[in-house]
């Protein structure tokens, strides 16, 4: 395997003397491993997502107010930014922040010990609120010392996200956990979690998805994932290592086929549901970093034909201006052939079969105001043969050899990066219980 650094400088060079674009994520989906894949992939999107930006929304933008670029003015360690009651958002696909003058921002350090840097402030703070003065600049009475630059308001270390169960409940009576970040006691939520507590499996996570999101903060660097309260007892990291993975596969099919499923292209990956790149901010990015938001999930797929359907769903939600809601989860068991050529399920817990390896990663995405929808499905098993996958098709496919989803860049028919097919809502119900009712009238295309 060519080394990330060699790979990299070679396409940077390459697309530097030739103008040229750097490959699309999904040709190195086999040949590199998780964090060289985020590296790669952050990388690429530097270079795609300003395309994805509506830059007329931008220059129609009051002269006398504050603009803040989302790659640029944002400064980390990163406060969690509140206007009007919740998170500051973007002014639609643009990649840029608007504020009128003299508008307020409320800039939050959360947790325990965090203050707003002592660099620029006069009142050792871990809330204040910033106030635009003009261009990038903001003023904060009391606490900031002059006119700054937005992108000088950073924390003393990261802000801290927090999950916690909520009194709902999700299908099957399961647990409903809010992600989010607590600012002057308030808990703002980004996304929830549907959770089943004995199996250890999450059914789905549910969140905004919207031409406000369609720009990312790019360069955050990747927390590790956080357990939190929810996987007690069990060391979940301990248990996708990719030497633990390879032991608790060969208890279920023998070591000698697990050594051929367990290779250094095809390993089981921590999936993420919510994608780190759905959330624009620094703070959002590494708050999707909770087991409660990812599943086992082979890495060739989780690199191939789900980060394509993330990122192409992502700029086509910006360019048709959807506002949709996008219930991203998993459904079954993967199963591998043991030595007598029966399917076993396959779970990281083996002594008490929790933590399944899904067998459907799905993105059901849905916007209530048009009454549209698409269930976007995808097989997680690099095993199965070709009959097997198109048997484990569960609807009538709408993607395949249809002009409607040609933003839709994933490669359907590859098993090796994630077997793939989407259906109308409907029929997607008919397999997958687990979502609220959505009355839709066509598909979301
Ligand atoms: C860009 O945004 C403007 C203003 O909202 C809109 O009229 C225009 O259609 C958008 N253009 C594209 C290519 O999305
Ligand atoms: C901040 O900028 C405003 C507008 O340019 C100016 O009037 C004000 O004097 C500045 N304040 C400080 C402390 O520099
Ligand atoms: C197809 O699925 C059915 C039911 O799930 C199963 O009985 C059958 O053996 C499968 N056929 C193949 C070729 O996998």
């Amino acid at each position: 395997m060519m080394g990330l650094g060699i790979m990299l400088a070679t396409f940077l060079v390459a697309s530097v003397t030739l103008a040229t674009d750097l490959p699309d994520p999904s040709r190195l989906a086999l040949e590199l491993n998780e964090d060289e894949f985020e590296d790669y992939l952050d990388a690429w999107l530097k270079q795609q997502e300003p395309r994805w930006a509506n830059v007329s929304i931008g220059n129609a933008a009051p002269r006398n107010g504050c603009t803040f670029r989302i790659n640029g003015d944002f400064g980390q360690p990163q406060p969690v930014y509140i206007r009007k009651g919740t998170f500051l958002q973007p002014n639609g696909n643009s990649g840029q922040v608007h504020l009128n003058k003299d508008e307020r921002v409320t800039i939050a350090c959360t947790g325990p010990r965090r203050r707003i840097s002592q660099h620029t402030v006069i009142d050792d703070v871990a809330v204040g609120r910033a106030t635009c003065v003009n261009n990038n600049l903001v003023s904060g009475h009391g606490w900031l010392n002059g006119n700054r630059s937005f992108n000088e308001l950073i924390c003393s270390a990261n802000a801290i996200h927090e999950a916690e169960p909520t009194n709902h409940r999700c299908y099957g009576n399961n647990l409903v956990i809010r992600i989010g970040f607590i600012v002057n006691n308030v808990f703002q939520h980004l996304y929830f979690s549907c959770f089943n507590q004995q199996r250890m499996e999450v059914l789905y996570v549910s969140y905004d998805q919207t031409p406000e999101n369609t720009i990312h903060q790019s360069g955050v660097s990747r927390p590790s994932f956080a357990a939190a309260s929810f996987f007690p007892g069990v060391n979940v990291n301990t248990l996708y290592t990719q030497v633990r993975q390879r032991q608790t596969i060969a208890e279920f099919v023998g070591q000698a086929l697990a050594d051929k499923y367990v290779t250094s292209r095809q390993f089981l990956a921590r999936g993420h549901l919510a994608a780190k790149t759905d959330f624009v901010f620094a703070t959002g990015q590494r708050a999707s970093f909770y087991f409660i938001n990812a599943a086992p999930q082979w890495q060739p797929f989780n690199a191939g034909n789900w980060n394509s359907l993330e990122q192409n769903l992502r700029a086509r939600i910006g360019a048709a201006g959807y506002r949709t809601k996008v219930y991203t989860g998993t459904f079954g068991v993967t199963q591998l052939r043991d030595k007598n050529n029966r399917l076993v399920s396959i779970f990281l817990d083996r002594p008490h079969n929790r933590i399944p390896v899904p067998l459907y990663y799905y993105k059901v995405v849905y916007d209530a105001s048009r009454l549209q929808g698409t269930a976007f499905v995808s097989i997680n098993n690099p095993y199965y043969t070709t009959d097997e996958v198109r048997n484990l098709t569960f609807c009538t496919d709408h993607c395949r050899n249809n002009n409607a989803f040609s933003w839709l860049r994933w490669q359907p028919d590859r098993i090796d990066i994630g077997y793939s097919f989407c259906c109308t809502i409907e029929d997607f119900r008919r397999t997958v219980p687990h979502l609220p009712y959505m009355k839709t009238t066509g598909l979301l295309t």
